[in-house]
């Protein structure tokens, strides 16, 4: 193990994500309590559906109590400085868990905690999605070095942490973005050195989704960029995943998404509530993926 922190999915090696995903499939029970009277602080700065159930009965599940306060609540460089509620948390708790408008706050908490710390979604990396993104797919695939993975549309949070996951598990890596939407030379090229069999960016949908296993795509307009929404979905024009677009992927590929979706915008009701659609086994996964990384956090090998 790199770090005992998860802040990104780098903070892993390739056998730490092995042996994640090989905790995700075990049985609750065979995890043992590893959390048995002990507190996890699950921070918010923004809104969240599946993170804060996921992350909540993972920490049930591993015998421990979940503490959910509100960003604003907690008001971090408003009301107290991020070291100062860091260092109080690690008095109370066993881990702190943040969701945060700005990843350098996750930084900050990693410096001063004197406990684990696990991003929640920043905006630079969404790591504990794409833990249970890669699982979603090694469910439906089996091994997944040498398989393709295609990412259209924006180039997020969501995005880096699924690349940097399927680069470690030796996926080809297909990106399609409008231009302005791309991820950056240092992004591609991390993921080559991750160990991607390869790693194509196109800005074209069409071209991206060549050949690809998996087709994988996220919202336009994350949070915090809401007052750009009008610029981008103009932006994106050409960017929905419809079943002409999964006509050009591999034979039998699968659709998925993060969550929440934009049916009419990013993809097409037709694809998202389709056959090839993997969404809610993908949304379940979350909380298999929680709990496999927050035991692994804390000691517990398979
Ligand atoms: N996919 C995801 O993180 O969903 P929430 O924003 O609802 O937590
Ligand atoms: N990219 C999206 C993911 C939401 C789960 C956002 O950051 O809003």
């Amino acid at each position: 193990m790199i770090n005992r922190d998860f802040l990104q999915i780098t903070d892993l090696d390739a056998p730490d994500l092995a042996a994640i995903l090989e905790l995700a499939i075990r049985s609750i029970a065979s995890l043992g309590r590893p959390l048995e009277g002990r507190g996890v602080a699950l921070i918010f700065e923004k809104p969240s559906n599946r993170t804060r159930h996921s992350m909540e009965m993972a920490v049930v599940q591993l015998g421990g109590h979940p503490v959910y306060t509100r960003g604003e609540e907690v008001g971090f460089d408003v009301r107290e400085s991020v070291e100062d509620i860091s260092h109080v948390m690690s008095g109370y708790h066993a881990m702190l868990c943040a969701r945060v408008f700005d990843h350098r706050v996750l930084e900050r908490m990693s410096t001063s905690a004197s406990i684990p710390v696990v991003n929640m979604l920043s905006d630079v990396a969404h790591p504990l999605q794409a833990v249970a993104d890669v699982l979603t797919m090694k469910q439906h695939f089996g091994a997944l070095a040498g398989k393709t993975v295609a990412y259209v549309g924006d180039f997020n949070n969501v995005a880096r942490s699924l690349c940097q996951a399927s680069a470690m598990l030796g996926m080809h890596i297909r990106i399609g973005c409008p231009s302005g939407y791309s991820a950056s030379n240092v992004d591609l090229d991390q993921f080559r050195t991750l160990g991607a069999a390869s790693v194509n960016q196109y800005d074209s949908l069409e071209t991206a989704v060549k050949g690809a296993h998996a087709v994988h795509t996220d919202t336009w307009t994350s949070m915090g960029q809401e007052s750009e929404s009008k610029i981008r979905e103009a932006a994106f024009i050409g960017f929905e995943v419809t079943e002409q677009t999964m006509s050009l992927a591999a034979p039998g590929a699968v659709f998925m998404h993060c969550l929440p979706a934009h049916r009419g915008q990013e993809v097409s009701e037709q694809v998202i509530d389709g056959k090839s659609s993997l969404i809610y086994q993908q949304a379940h996964n979350r909380m298999h993926a929680a709990r496999a990384v927050l035991a692994f956090l804390l000691g517990v090998r398979p």
